[in-house]
């Protein structure tokens, strides 16, 4: 069983990507203790559909950040999305199917995803957006 529990190792200081990045491990918590529980395949896809339409949420709005801001690396962390993006449309597709060992693949997959996507190119990106703040506002002054 693994822990999905959002700490400040994968705090990015920016409160809404934050937010987001919780409401991430709860689901996984959620498709995690359903699976455990042996919850009927409709509760399973239910929570899925959630967390695919959170996590397409989620990347578009930081790629927006991203763009407004001018990001460096931004092709780079757009990447990474996109290569996550796809491996979690295949598996929804075996998962609509019926397919639990996808749903397991995809917690494990979400897992590896937000401790080392979260803990460096995320947290990259909002020591750069929060710089970015710090030199407006100082230019403001
Ligand atoms: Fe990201
Ligand atoms: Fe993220």
């Amino acid at each position: 069983m693994r822990i999905f529990e959002w700490d400040e190792s994968h705090a990015v200081y920016v409160p809404a990507v934050d937010e987001e990045h919780r409401q991430l491990f709860r689901l996984c918590d959620e498709l995690q203790r359903a699976m455990m529980a042996g919850a009927p395949s409709s509760d399973v896809q239910s929570i899925v559909d959630h967390l695919v339409i959170h996590t397409a949420q989620h990347f578009s709005h930081e790629e927006r950040e991203m763009r407004a801001a001018g990001y460096p690396h931004y092709a780079w962390h757009h990447r990474q999305h996109h290569t996550a993006r796809f491996r979690i449309k295949v598996l929804e597709r075996r998962i609509r199917r019926g397919d639990r060992d996808a749903a397991l693949e995809l917690l494990d997959f979400l897992s590896g995803w937000l401790n080392d996507h979260v803990r460096l190119a995320d947290r990259m990106l909002g020591a750069y957006l929060r710089n970015r703040q710090r030199e407006f506002a100082a230019q403001a002054s």
